[in-house]
């Protein structure tokens, strides 16, 4: 199973999903890592950990359609099976999903369908779930489609809300869980337990 990974800053998440084949928990190859930030902490890893990467982007491509072609052509030059979205905030062109549609993964940090959808990232996630007066929170796998937090879900876990929480400490909780799940829901996927 050949994974390539969109990642627009931190790529924790794509972190743990790396750590996860090297240790042998996950048996994949991370093929290619594309960003559309030519500064994110996820195009240092792909290059420390030698995956081929690359900065995709309106500043490469001013042209909308050739970057989409670019994209897509990344992904198939490198052979990818499964795309992971790993913190990338683009929508995905109807371009890349007419070739990749049922094999396009998404991470969400909070219990979807609740708390998702267009502006709900980062922080906002998780002020909005503590502005609710939620008492649980959580992680989404699912399949992205031509909307936002929108395709079918894969995987879910719960993650307490804790009195005194702030968005920060919320955040670090759900993200813990993040870098599990994410690793084990690709895992079930390549040994046949969830089909695409
Ligand atoms: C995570 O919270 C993920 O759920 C969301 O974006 C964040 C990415 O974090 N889609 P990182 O870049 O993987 O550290």
């Amino acid at each position: 199973m050949n994974i390539a990974f969109l990642a627009s800053h931190g790529g924790s998440n794509m972190q743990a999903i790396i750590d996860a084949v090297k240790n042998g928990q996950l048996k994949a190859n991370p093929v290619v890592v594309i960003s559309n930030n030519s500064e994110s902490k996820a195009l240092q890893r792909a290059k420390s950990e030698g995956i081929p990467h690359y900065h995709l982007s309106a500043k490469t491509h001013s042209n909308p359609e050739r970057l989409e072609q670019a994209i897509l052509d990344v992904l198939t030059d490198h052979q990818t099976d499964l795309v992971i979205l790993a913190g990338y905030m683009k929508k995905i062109s109807k371009r890349v999903l007419d070739v990749f549609q049922g094999k396009i993964l998404n991470i969400h940090p909070a219990l979807l369908p609740k708390f998702g959808g267009q502006g709900m990232y980062g922080s906002r996630v998780h002020e909005a779930v503590l502005a609710a007066g939620e008492k649980e929170s959580g992680v989404t796998v699912h399949l992205v489609d031509e909307h936002y937090d929108h395709g079918a879900t894969l995987a879910q876990r719960k993650v307490p809300v804790l009195d005194g929480d702030t968005a920060d400490t919320l955040a670090e909780r759900v993200l813990k869980e993040e870098h599990k799940i994410y690793a084990e829901t690709i895992g079930k996927i390549i040994a046949g337990e969830i089909k695409l």
